[in-house]
């Protein structure tokens, strides 16, 4: 993906002031040095929402969303890095230049350009065969199936046609050549036949990126057939994994979640019932590609797989991968149906909504999944289940959320309270669970390593170096950002101290980088943690000193716990030195 260059950045930023642009569609009122104003990403009554000027940054104190001006276009438009930058380029009269390009990159994006075309003459195509009179069974199937014709033109679909090489013919005369059209995965190549169709007598549903751009197809069989659906091979355009079905649309629904389901017509028939928060995976497995495209738009997710036994097997391996990547996520129960699309056909939208309020816990439904290999009514049996119980719930690293969910499970499962939480503090010392559960509300992006859990005076110290620079002058003597746990905070610290050391400081312009890795959220909350305002010097230096020790304190920890190939006497020594000259540390502002 093409970046544009630092400065170009910089100057988009400088000259699309961030007060302006979210003014514009927020409601701000000036209180400080900050802006105030109900925020655009959570439902409030009272404004958390801040904006700070002279940072150029905003801030949510409510859920967490922060960032710079490129990063609230993301969030608010739900653009990408590169939309966005487009967007605001725009806005302040700024010509793009084009991205330089090898010429090898050139010839790249002009061959991916020419298929992405051919991608879309080929949708077009289909489109107009499925009104023609050649295409008149598959649109009578598409009706039989209860779709309207505003559906039908809002996803694009089609019908491939009756002959074997009509598309690819078809193709050939708009101009695109054999390579192309090969590339596009329209066509099948045989010695015996040459070039042919990959697509016959199919009903067609395109399938389209975030930005509306064709990338695949699959191909139903109208009636019995097999396979059911055929659809495109992955391509230089179509990337199985990190695209999905109806996210085109999905990406702008208001909703606070959205449903993931397992089919094409499942994804329209919510659709047209009015649930345009429905995606699909792509005739594959959920996978963390799916569950990251998907932390762009939303953190919760509601899971409405088939009601078949491989329709739960596929929800039991979807919630864990939402788990690592952040998102919540709920268990829809359709049945008697099998799919989103029969239930809604049977018994409507409301009752669909109803279900989807109804939607179970997906530590719950995990649990109920597990309890079907225990035979219950067998003491040994119903022992086992406790100890599995106990290992899942030994597993949750919030210790009041694990205390809940122990009371819950107890109390669901009949299972003595004390008891199961003697169980889980054994599972607990053997290590739990091999994956960890996060169910703590955080706003933050990925938890990347175990140690942002616990980052809070990280967090604090850089947030204060990040308002003053006297106190990065004071703190640099005794912490490296090295002293910084690994990943997004670590990462923080040495822009923070690179940006001090060579005079260009600029926590906007920090962010940016923050924003193209899709850890905006993450970075935005380590610099604008809440400061307790303190009033007297010597407050400010005590308050200090006691955060650079807590800092320091956790990094020895978690040196002594990573390394273990010195010398461990001499390495408790060292440590008890360590700790010695920390007490005795006094830091002057
Ligand atoms: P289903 O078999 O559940 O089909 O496959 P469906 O969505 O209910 O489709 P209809 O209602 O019979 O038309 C679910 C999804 O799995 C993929 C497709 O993405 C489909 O939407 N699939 C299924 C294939 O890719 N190939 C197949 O042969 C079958
Ligand atoms: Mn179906």
């Amino acid at each position: 993906m093409p970046r544009y260059k630092d400065e170009l950045l910089e100057e988009i930023r400088s000259r699309n002031d961030i007060v302006d642009v979210i003014g514009n569609v927020v409601k701000l009122k000036r209180s400080g040095a900050n802006y105030f104003g109900l925020c655009p990403f959570h439902s409030e009554k009272t404004g958390s929402f801040s904006v700070n000027r002279e940072k150029q940054m905003f801030y949510c104190f409510g859920c967490g969303t922060g960032g710079n001006v490129i990063s609230f276009v993301m969030d608010y438009e739900n653009y990408s890095f590169n939309e966005a930058v487009k967007y605001l380029a725009e806005r302040a009269g700024i010509n793009l230049p084009d991205y330089e390009e090898t010429p090898e990159e050139k010839k790249m994006a002009s061959f991916k350009s020419s298929v992405m075309d051919c991608l879309k003459s080929a949708a077009i195509y289909y489109y107009k065969k499925l009104y023609s009179n050649e295409g008149r069974t598959g649109l009578e199937y598409l009706k039989k199936r209860g779709l309207s014709d505003d559906m039908i033109r809002s996803f694009g679909l089609g019908y491939s046609g009756k002959g074997f090489d009509h598309t690819v013919n078809y193709l050939k005369e708009k101009g695109f050549s054999e390579k192309v059209i090969d590339a596009a995965g329209l066509c099948t190549i045989s010695e015996k036949h040459g070039m042919t169709d990959r697509f016959f007598n199919r009903v067609m549903f395109p399938i389209m990126d975030i930005n509306n751009k064709v990338i695949g197809f699959g191909g139903r069989v109208m009636g019995e057939g097999q396979p059911k659906y055929l659809n495109s091979p992955e391509t230089i355009v179509f990337d199985k994994s990190h695209n999905m079905y109806g996210l085109n649309v999905a990406r702008r629904s208001r909703k606070p979640y959205r449903i993931v389901c397992e089919g094409y017509m499942d994804v329209i028939s919510m659709h047209q019932a009015g649930f345009t928060e429905a995606v699909a995976s792509l005739g594959t497995a959920f996978t963390a590609g799916h569950a990251n495209l998907l932390r762009r738009y939303t953190k919760d997710v509601i899971l409405t797989y088939d009601s078949d036994d491989a329709g739960k097997k596929a929800a039991v391996r979807a919630i864990p991968i939402c788990r690592s990547a952040n998102l919540t996520s709920k268990v829809m129960n359709l049945e008697p149906y099998k799919d989103p699309d029969e239930f809604i056909k049977a018994l409507g939208a409301d009752e669909f909504q109803k279900r989807i309020s109804e939607a179970e816990n997906s530590f719950f439904f995990e649990l109920r999944y597990a309890e079907g290999s225990f035979d219950m009514s067998d003491p040994e049996g119903r022992t086992a289940f406790s100890a599995e119980a106990a290992k899942k719930l030994a597993a949750i690293d919030d210790e009041l959320a694990r205390d809940n969910y122990i009371s819950a499970v107890a109390s669901k499962y009949t299972i003595r309270e004390d008891a199961l939480r003697r169980a889980v503090a054994l599972a607990f010392e053997r290590g739990g669970d091999t994956k960890s559960y996060e169910f703590t509300e955080k706003a933050s992006a990925p938890v990347k390593d175990k140690d942002t859990v616990n980052d809070k005076a990280e967090r604090h110290l850089l947030t204060w170096m990040t308002n003053e620079k006297a106190v990065f002058e004071a703190v640099k003597e005794y912490l490296k950002p090295e002293d910084f746990p690994e990943g997004t905070i670590r990462e923080m610290a040495k822009k923070i101290y690179e940006g001090y050391e060579n005079g260009s400081f600029n926590p906007a312009g920090i962010l940016t980088d923050f924003a193209y890795e899709d850890n905006a959220k993450e970075a935005a909350s380590i610099i604008n943690t809440e400061l307790d305002a303190i009033d007297t010097t010597e407050d400010r230096e005590k308050a200090l000193t006691d955060l650079v020790i807590r800092v320091k304190k956790n990094a020895l920890y978690r040196n002594k716990n990573q390394d273990d190939t010195s010398d461990p006497l001499k390495k408790a020594k060292e440590e008890k030195k360590a700790l010695a000259s920390l007490k005795s540390m006094k830091i002057k502002i």
